[in-house]
C-alpha cells in the first residue's frame, strides 16, 4: 500500500502538480494511547502501540523505513525496502489527513506463550503486537459511550497533534474525520434522534481541543466530521 501510494503520488507530481496546483496526501486514522500505569513498561508499551498503529505508515512515508519498535520485535518477519523504494516513499505527501476518534490504554502484559503470531488478534479486546519476546499490549477503552469501539476521549486529538508536529517536523494537517457512530435506538423517535445531544457535545470538546493544538503550534488546516455520506465509501 505505500508502495503504490507513493508511486501514485510520483505520477501527481510528475505529471499534474503543476498544472492542477492541487495538493497530494493520505489519511491515516490514529487513537491516542494513553499508558495504563506510569510504570515505564507501560509507558513503552504505548509508545509501541502508536508506532504500530500510524508509525508503521507515517515513518516509512518521512522516513523511508518502518518505525525502529517494529524492527526490533518483528525482525526478519518485517520486509525491506530497498534504497529506490525508501526514496520513493520519502516526503510523499504534501499534507496528512489524519481521523481521530477514540483513545486506548496500553499496558505491557508478558505472556509465556503466544500461540498465534499475528499483527493484530481480536482487535475489540486485544491487539497483540508484540510479538517475538511474548509479550503482550493490552488495550482497554477509557470511556466508552457508543460504538464498543469507541470511548471519547476529547484531549486525545491534542495529544496526537502534538506527537505528530513533534516527531514529523510539524506537517500540514486536515482532520479528514472526527466523530462517532451511535447504537441504533429503535425506541427514540426521530426527532429525538436528530437532536444528537451527545454528538453536538463530542464535537464541541474535541473542537476546543483542536483550537488548543493550533494554538500550540500544530499546522491544522480543517477539519471534516463524521458524515453519514463517509460510510458510503
Ligand atoms: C501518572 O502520573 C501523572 C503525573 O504525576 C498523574 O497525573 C497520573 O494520574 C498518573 N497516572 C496513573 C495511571 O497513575
Ligand atoms: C533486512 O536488512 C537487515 C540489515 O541488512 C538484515 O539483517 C535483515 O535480515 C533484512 N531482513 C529481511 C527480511 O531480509
Ligand atoms: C490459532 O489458530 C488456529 C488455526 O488457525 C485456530 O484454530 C485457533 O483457534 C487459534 N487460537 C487462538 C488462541 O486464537
Ligand atoms: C435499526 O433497528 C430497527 C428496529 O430494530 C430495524 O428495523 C432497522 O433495520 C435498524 N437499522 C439499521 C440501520 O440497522
Amino acid at each position: 500500500m505505500l508502495l503504490a501510494h507513493a508511486a501514485a503520488v510520483k505520477v501527481y507530481k510528475d505529471k499534474y502538480q503543476s498544472s492542477q496546483q492541487g495538493k497530494i496526501r493520505i489519511t491515516l486514522i490514529c487513537h491516542w494511547i494513553v499508558p495504563y500505569s506510569n510504570q515505564t513498561a507501560d509507558k513503552k508499551a504505548a509508545k509501541r502501540a502508536i508506532d504500530f498503529m500510524f508509525g508503521w505508515f507515517m515513518d516509512p512515508l518521512n522516513y523511508g523505513n518502518y518505525p525502529h519498535s517494529m524492527h526490533l520485535l518483528f525482525g526478519n518477519r518485517l520486509p525491506n525496502f530497498t534504497f529506490e523504494q525508501s526514496m520513493l516513499m520519502k516526503g510523499s505527501l504534501d499534507f496528512l489527513g489524519l481521523n481521530y476518534y477514540t483513545a486506548n490504554y496500553a499496558a505491557d502484559i508478558p505472556v509465556a506463550n503466544i500461540l498465534n503470531v499475528s499483527y493484530a488478534t481480536n482487535p475489540q479486546r486485544l491487539i497483540c503486537i508484540m510479538i517475538s519476546i511474548n509479550h503482550l499490549d493490552y488495550f482497554l477503552p477509557i470511556y466508552v459511550c457508543c460504538s464498543t469501539w469507541l470511548s471519547v476521549y476529547p484531549r486525545g486529538i491534542h495529544n496526537i497533534l502534538l506527537y505528530i508536529k513533534r516527531k514529523y517536523n510539524n506537517p500540514l494537517i486536515y482532520i479528514t474525520k472526527n466523530g462517532f457512530s451511535e447504537v441504533n435506538n429503535s425506541a427514540l423517535q426521530i426527532k429525538e434522534a436528530l437532536k444528537g445531544p451527545m454528538r453536538i457535545d463530542y464535537h464541541y470538546r474535541h473542537l476546543l481541543f483542536l483550537q488548543l493544538a493550533i494554538k500550540d503550534g500544530v499546522n491544522v488546516k480543517g477539519y471534516f466530521t463524521w458524515s453519514l455520506l463517509d460510510n458510503y465509501e
